[in-house]
């Protein structure tokens, strides 16, 4: 099989928003507590941290961290995890059903982002609390007036503001799973005036409104047009939230999933336009991809699992080879929409469906979709270039016809460095890749990486960490994408 890429040096998308490298860690499972704290484990900081899970965070260039939720944060009390760790309350965490002990709160998560070189994004709670509790904690994390919760941060010690730029006025309010779901209606009104106290408080922050958690959702498009409607002025981006899984066992259909992403954002564009429209608006909203993953493996075992009990091991997937095959097409996805798409989180990001996995009181190991996302986060860095692939499609069930070869090119100027990802969703054929690279001089290839396993259903554990990992290639042969693989190409370019 053969595929052409083409690209222009002049036909660029946009600068990427290094956001859309984001992830996500809740008050979920084993992902705070045995996951990225742990205060008796042999690496533990001085603050409990973990810190052969911050090292590599670190190395992976996470740049923002969703937090603390998720579901968990429409039932959450975010004075609960701030002081004295003595008098923090144990909680019945109703989400997950779990215990939340409250040992971790916004005091410690902004100390292990700054650790991490990453960023918070904060989520308030517009379940069970409202417009004045997220008034209350943008005071406490970002002011620097002489009043009440400002004094509050500095009498536990935090003298300087914390200055989370990015908050997400509440979590996928449309599920009747949430905790105090709201109709749009209800949900954009309060969302409004949420929005309208938090800028009150810091007009320097940015907002994201609730979109829908998944394109399925039976309010989809209607919740949206609903809350811009109502927020437009006082809002930055909307959220959209998908998760896929290989529920049929049929391997060449879920490869073809992030087609349904691509349909999803390009909707949610037009209702963002419609609405921009209505308004006769200047600015554009953009759009907060908050949530994307598989996750579907620990489903079952899941339903299982003793109720209230401290960091269960909940949501644990294990993720395979063709795992790591889609999350390389969803994050191209994502960079191919980056000029309407500044923001997007894996979700998650340690343990609960997440690429880095610890064992309490143990090592730590890599999952499969750990090297996609890695790659992407770590060279995705600059224009992202319009991608024209020429090569042969095939029927991928539920998401119709799809392209073989699926990729995004990204010009690293600074680098002087084109970066190509591309997966081949063939499952027996190599494709033979031309890179037509206009306005470009191509120099040598600094780095080609591939990951591929003959099963699709190989992944790593803690007993054998190294099963699927990255390989080195040479590129002598020209570029030959072997049969169902992952491949990040750098090139040197002038
Ligand atoms: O990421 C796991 C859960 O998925 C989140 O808590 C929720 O927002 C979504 O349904």
């Amino acid at each position: 099989m053969k595929a052409k890429v083409s690209i222009n040096k002049s036909a660029v998308i946009s600068q990427i928003d290094e956001r859309i490298y984001s992830s996500f860690i809740e008050h979920l499972g084993r992902a705070v507590y045995g996951g990225i704290y742990e205060p008796g484990h042999e690496t533990a900081d001085d603050q409990g941290f973990r810190q052969d899970v911050l090292q590599t965070i670190k190395e992976m260039k996470v740049p923002m961290v969703r937090y603390p939720g998720g579901n968990f944060v429409s039932g959450y009390n975010w004075e609960d995890g701030i002081g004295d760790k003595a008098k923090r309350p144990r909680r019945m965490e109703l989400a997950w059903s779990s215990i939340e002990t409250n040992q971790v709160g916004i005091d410690e998560f902004q100390e292990w982002c700054k650790r991490a070189d990453s960023q918070v994004m904060m989520a308030v709670n517009l379940g069970t609390r409202g417009p004045a509790d997220a008034g209350n904690l943008v005071e406490y994390c970002n002011s620097e007036t002489d009043t009440y919760y400002a004094n509050l941060r500095r009498s536990n010690g935090f003298e300087k503001p914390f200055g989370i730029k990015t908050w997400c006025l509440g979590n996928e309010m449309d599920g009747p799973w949430q905790i105090c779901h709201k109709t749009a209606y209800e949900y954009a009104r309060t969302a409004c005036e949420a929005a309208k106290i938090m800028k009150w408080v810091d007009p320097s922050i940015e907002l994201v409104a609730c979109g829908s958690s998944g394109s399925g959702m039976p309010t989809f498009g209607e919740w949206e047009e609903t809350v811009l409607r109502e927020c437009y002025e006082h809002v930055d981006y909307i959220s959209l939230h998908s998760y896929y899984g290989n529920r049929n066992d049929n391997t060449p259909e879920f490869l073809g999933c992030s087609k349904n992403m691509d349909e999803f954002i390009q909707t949610v564009i037009g209702i963002c336009d419609k609405i921009k429209a209505e308004k006769n608006a200047d600015k554009d909203i953009h759009l907060s991809f908050d949530e994307w993953n598989v996750w579907f493996h620990s489903n079952e075992a899941d339903g299982k699992i003793e109720k209230w009990q401290v960091a269960p091991p909940l949501l644990e997937d294990i993720y395979t080879m063709e795992d790591a095959l889609v999350v390389g097409c969803l994050v191209n996805t994502l960079i191919n929409h980056a000029d309407r798409v500044k923001i997007a989180c894996l979700a998650q990001l340690v343990n609960v469906i997440a690429p880095v996995m610890t064992v309490t009181g143990g090592g730590m190991w890599l999952q499969t979709i750990f090297y996609p996302y890695m790659y992407a986060a770590r060279y995705g860095r600059g224009n992202a270039l319009k991608v024209q692939t020429d090569c042969e499609t095939y029927e991928a069930g539920v998401y119709g016809e799809v392209a073989y070869v699926d990729s995004s090119v990204v010009y690293n100027e600074k680098e002087g460095e084109l970066i190509v990802f591309a997966v081949n969703r063939n499952m027996t054929e190599n494709c033979s890749l031309e890179l037509d690279a206009q306005g470009f001089e191509l120099g040598e290839i600094l780095e080609y990486k591939v990951l591929n396993h003959e099963d699709m259903k190989a992944h790593n554990c803690a007993e054998e960490p190294a099963k699927v990992v990255p390989f080195d290639k040479t590129a002598d042969d020209g570029l030959v994408l072997e049969p169902h693989s992952y491949n990040m190409i750098r090139i040197k370019v002038k």
